[in-house]
Parts: C-alpha cells; structure tokens; sequence
C-alpha cells in the first residue's frame, strides 16, 4: 500500500497525559520562558504548578536543581535534565534511585560547543590573545604565523561535545588526537573521522599529551575525572602548550595550574568552568594575564531545540519506548 498522502501519527497520539514538573535554579523570567517553550513542545503533558504533591509528579524536567527537591516523588518515571552535564544531580544523596535520568543531547547545542573550540584554538594557535594584550599596551608586533597542520591538539573526551569539536578541528587542518575511556564504538550513523587519531585509558594519556599544543577539555566530572589536570597532568605538555577547560571547573587543580602558567611552562588558559560559579572576584584567574575566563557560556542549553529534544524523549515515555540519551548512574555520565 502506497503511503503517499498520509501523514504520520503524532508522537503523543493514543497516549495519556503525562505529568510534568519543571523545576531549576532560575529566576522568574526565566522559569517562565522553558515553561513556555515546553508546553508548546509537548501537547501530551500536563503541566504541574511549581509546588505539586510528591505522588503527583511522573518526570521532572530539571535544570540544575537544587539539592533535594526530588526526594520522595513516589510516582516518578523519569527525570530529564536540561543540562548536558549531570555531574551536580548525581552528587545530590536524595536523588530517587532506580528511575531513568536521561541528559541533554542536543545538535545546536553541540554546534555551539565546536564554535567555542574552534574559536579557543585559532586563538592560541595565531595568537590572538597575545595580541589583545598587545593592544593594551599599544604595542605593535608580528607573530610567527605557524600552519595548523603543525599543531597538535588533544580533545579530552570524546563524546557528543567531543566528536564534534575533534572533527570540526580536524576539518581547519589541525593534527587532533581524542581521548576517552575505551575504544571507540561503531556507530553508522556517526562513522569516526579518519583525521581524528583515537586514543584509550590512562596509559596513553602521557604520550598523547606531549604531542599536544593545545588540550581542550570536554569530559564528564566523575570520581575518576575529577582533578585529572594536576601538576603532572601539565608537565606532560610540552612547554608554551595551552588549556581549553569547556567541561567542569573541578576536573582542574587550580593551585596547579596558576603554577603552570606563572612558570611559563603553560603559556594560556581559556576557562569556561570553574569550582565555585559564578567565578569570586577575589579569584586569580579573573587578573591573571595567561587566562581567558567565559562565564559558563561555551554551550549554553538552547530552549527551542531542547524543549524538540525533550518532547521527543517524553514521547517515547508516553509510548512505552526505551527513552534517549540515559545516563549510566554507575559510571557517571
Ligand atoms: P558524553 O557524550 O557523555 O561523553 C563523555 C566522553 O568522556 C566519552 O567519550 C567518555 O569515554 C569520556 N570519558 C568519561 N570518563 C573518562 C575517563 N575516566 N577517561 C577518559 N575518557 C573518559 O558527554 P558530552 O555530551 O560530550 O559532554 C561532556 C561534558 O561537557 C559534560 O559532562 C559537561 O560537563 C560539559 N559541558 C559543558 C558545557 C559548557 O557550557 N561549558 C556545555 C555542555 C556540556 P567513552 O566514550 O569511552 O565512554
Ligand atoms: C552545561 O555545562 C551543561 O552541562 O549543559
């Protein structure tokens, strides 16, 4: 039978209402926007006032949430966060146990993210930082201008984000290396770019980073990434090597790295992340002449296409499918 003419069934078609909570760490205007963008998403959920009681709630819609709000929510089903990093939920003791946590997987998001990269690292690489703080002193002088093929950059985590910023390098000419825990999965419908060298473990984490210029991190914080970037870490680049942090402010000892860059071993620093957000005033970094400090911006949640991408996973619970983008609760990420 020929299905020209007919229109595929709505996902939500045939299924109940399901029972939404949105809850994060935002203000009003906020709240109120995700609010917007989500019901608009989402005709087959009801959505909860922001205060519902503990049995009425089936998925939470989480942003960051503070400590605690989802204890004792006997009837839920799923909590999906809005953030790619699920770091701080899973830190939180009274997270219900043994109901899915999908996290954010979103294309814009992802592009985003190799825009931030690939911003990061033509900078070191042509020296345009050092150019800004030419400027500052009126001071006129030309660089070296080095070919990107004679960089060696090291994508640390090579995941949604990571993929994305290796190829995106790689597609500038940039000799890039990925690292991650095991060996890469095949997966047909995102075959690995041939330009991009994988590597595995720890093991081969030293030899990785002496070939690397410059290291951009995109790994999940877990007990096992959590303060990797020490002083070994950074001696094991070769000297004048920069650091990109996009991914957890503690995966990086800071008293480490400021020693790395006042000795001149590293020669620059473009942090997104840090221990304690927003970033003190007091705090180095902020003065620091080796470091570029973002404000958690190198890939912000966009809200129409993750309100798209939650709609899609709510569908799928709605259906009764497996939901996307799961987090393995014992590994961390
Ligand atoms: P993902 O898809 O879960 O990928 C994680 C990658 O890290 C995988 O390749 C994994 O290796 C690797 N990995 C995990 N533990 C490792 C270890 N101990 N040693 C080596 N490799 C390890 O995550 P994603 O979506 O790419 O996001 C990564 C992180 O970016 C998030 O967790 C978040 O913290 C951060 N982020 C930051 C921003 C921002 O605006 N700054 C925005 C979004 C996300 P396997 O492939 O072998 O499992
Ligand atoms: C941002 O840092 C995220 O994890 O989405």
């Amino acid at each position: 039978m020929s299905g020209a003419g007919r229109e595929a069934p709505p996902p939500w078609a045939g299924t109940r209402p399901l029972r939404a909570w949105l809850v994060g760490q935002w203000d009003d205007d906020e709240h109120q926007a995700w609010q917007q963008a989500l019901t608009a998403a989402c005709p087959g959920v009801m959505w909860l006032a922001p205060h519902p009681r503990p049995d009425e709630v089936e998925v939470a819609v989480v942003a960051n949430p503070p400590p605690g709000v989802l204890r004792g929510l006997r009837g839920l089903r799923l909590i999906q966060s809005l953030w790619a990093g699920v770091d701080r939920l899973l830190d939180d003791p009274t997270l219900p146990q043994g109901v899915p946590l999908a996290r954010m997987v979103d294309p814009v998001m992802t592009r985003a993210m190799a825009e931030t990269a690939t911003w990061a690292t033509l900078a070191v690489h042509r020296g345009f930082f050092l150019y800004a703080r030419q400027q500052a002193r009126a001071h006129w002088r030309q660089l070296e201008q080095r070919r990107a093929h004679d960089i060696g950059v090291l994508v640390l985590g090579m995941g949604e984000m990571g993929r994305a910023v290796a190829r995106a390098l790689a597609a500038l000419g940039y000799r890039v290396s990925g690292w991650s825990s095991g060996p890469p999965a095949a997966d047909p419908t995102d075959p690995a770019d041939p330009a991009v060298q994988r590597v595995w473990g720890l093991a081969c984490l030293p030899g990785a980073l002496a070939q690397a210029q410059v290291v951009l991190n995109l790994l999940p914080l877990t007990p096992a990434t959590r303060g990797l970037v020490d002083g070994a870490f950074l001696a094991a680049l070769p000297r004048g090597a920069a650091l990109v942090n996009l991914a957890r402010g503690a995966h990086v000892v800071d008293a480490d790295l400021l020693a790395a860059l006042d000795s001149g071993h590293l020669a620059h620093a473009v942090l997104d992340v840090f221990h304690a957000e927003p970033l003190p005033p007091e705090h180095p970094y902020w003065c620091h002449p080796g470091v570029t400090v973002l404000p958690h911006v190198a890939a912000l949640t966009d809200r129409r296409s993750a309100a798209e991408v939650v709609a899609g996973n709510l569908a799928r619970l709605a259906r009764g499918e497996p939901v996307q983008h799961r987090v393995e609760r014992s590994r961390g990420y």
